[in-house]
């Protein structure tokens, strides 16, 4: 059996690894990893390959980065000759970023069996560009592989025949807790015994100057009182340059850092008061971690961190950030709970269906 793995973007290599792991376990499985090129730097992507134990890719389509119709784009017209050449048994896909929806669109015009990791989550917020990609995505999928039953209901309700839908659970935390322990040994040297962690790139959050100049005034108030680190994503770190020398927006405990690779960055929210984020997986991250989350967003497609877990949506408003932080830094940050399916198998689940080997039946 041949298959074929696209990843383009920094979230999705957490999710393909347990998930190639998973399927070397099974003889005549023959896997071959395409990289779309869509994150480059060293320290969005070759990190990561090299922590998570992930091979060299086989081909690099080398897209870059370009205006959202020019990577799908791209993405498409240099992926289609590859798997083209190679003829999977089926394409397995991640998350939501272009890449997903670019390589699942080739594979399907070609009638090629598309498997997508992390089905079914939603924002209902379509002015999001994750939120057309995990739409398309679904709609064309042949496998949908759900991380938590909120994501069935969602297809269901798109009108998604049950018998393409499984509920495996979530493969970012299956590589939560393989690395968990080996983390411990990538503590960032002087860490503040106690700190904030903050990430941002949403475009909705740094795209637009006085936004992001009101956050960073936020960031730098907060800081007066608990050190803020923040790992600052490149697309930030453009609009940060943009910004100019800004006054009020640097203070001596507000530490912009390079992108932090993947050991690191879990050891940084492990140990952290709060981790305020734009980000997805962040949001399960700490769910799991069970570390106060303050989300910077007015929705999220993962609800079940905020009705299970240690989640809070502040909103798209830097002025609410402060009172939410004031009630963690008060002893009343949510308790979160143990989410169901988020138990480091997700990934042999997904193997197990896709080699039709053993029969799943997670519940
Ligand atoms: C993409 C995903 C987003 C995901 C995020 C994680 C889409 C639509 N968006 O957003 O869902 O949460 O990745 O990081 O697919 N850049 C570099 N080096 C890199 C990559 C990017 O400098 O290796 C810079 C470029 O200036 C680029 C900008 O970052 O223009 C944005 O990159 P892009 O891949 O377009 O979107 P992200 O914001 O990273």
């Amino acid at each position: 059996m041949n298959i074929l793995h696209v990843v383009g973007a920094r979230p999705n290599f957490m999710k393909a690894a347990p998930v190639h792991h998973a399927l070397k376990q099974y003889g005549g499985v023959y896997q071959v990893v395409v990289h779309t090129g869509q994150h480059y730097d060293f320290s969005m992507s070759e990190v990561f390959f090299r922590e998570l134990g992930l091979p060299t890719p086989d081909v690099n389509l080398e897209v870059g980065s370009c205006s959202h119709a020019q990577q799908t784009s791209r993405i498409m017209e240099r992926l289609e000759p590859v798997v083209l050449e190679h003829r999977p048994d089926l394409v397995l896909v991640y998350g939501d970023v272009n890449s997903t929806v670019a390589a699942a669109l080739v594979c399907a015009k070609l009638q090629i069996r598309v498997g997508h990791v992390e089905a079914g989550l939603r924002s209902f917020d379509r002015t999001m560009p994750e939120e057309l990609n995990r739409l398309l995505t679904d709609q064309i999928s042949d496998l949908l592989f759900t991380p938590s039953e909120d994501g069935n209901h969602n297809l269901a309700r798109e009108g998604v025949n049950p018998s393409r839908v499984h509920l495996v659970g979530n493969v970012m935390i299956d590589t939560l807790m393989c690395m968990l322990p080996m983390s411990e040994t990538h503590i960032l040297p002087g860490l503040p015994p106690r700190y904030a962690l903050v990430t941002l790139h949403r475009p909705a959050n740094v795209d637009d100057p006085d936004f992001l100049r009101s956050l960073l005034r936020v960031l730098a108030e907060i800081s007066d009182e608990l050190p803020v680190l923040f790992p600052v994503h490149p697309r930030t770190q453009q609009k940060i340059r943009e910004l100019g020398a800004q006054p009020n927006i640097s203070n001596p405990n507000l530490f912009f850092l390079e992108p932090s690779p993947y050991l690191e960055f879990l050891a940084l929210q492990r140990r952290a008061v709060v981790v305020i984020t734009d980000s997805g997986g962040i949001q399960e991250e700490t769910t799991f971690l069970q570390v106060p989350c303050l989300t910077v967003r007015d929705n999220t497609e993962r609800p079940i961190t905020v009705s299970l877990g240690t989640n809070t949506l502040v909103g798209r408003n830097p002025e609410r950030l402060r009172p939410a932080l004031d009630q963690i830094l008060a002893g009343k940050a949510r308790q979160g709970s143990t989410l169901p399916l988020w138990d480091g198998q997700a990934a042999q689940r997904i193997a197990r269906i896709v080699t039709g080997i053993t029969p799943v039946s997670p519940a």
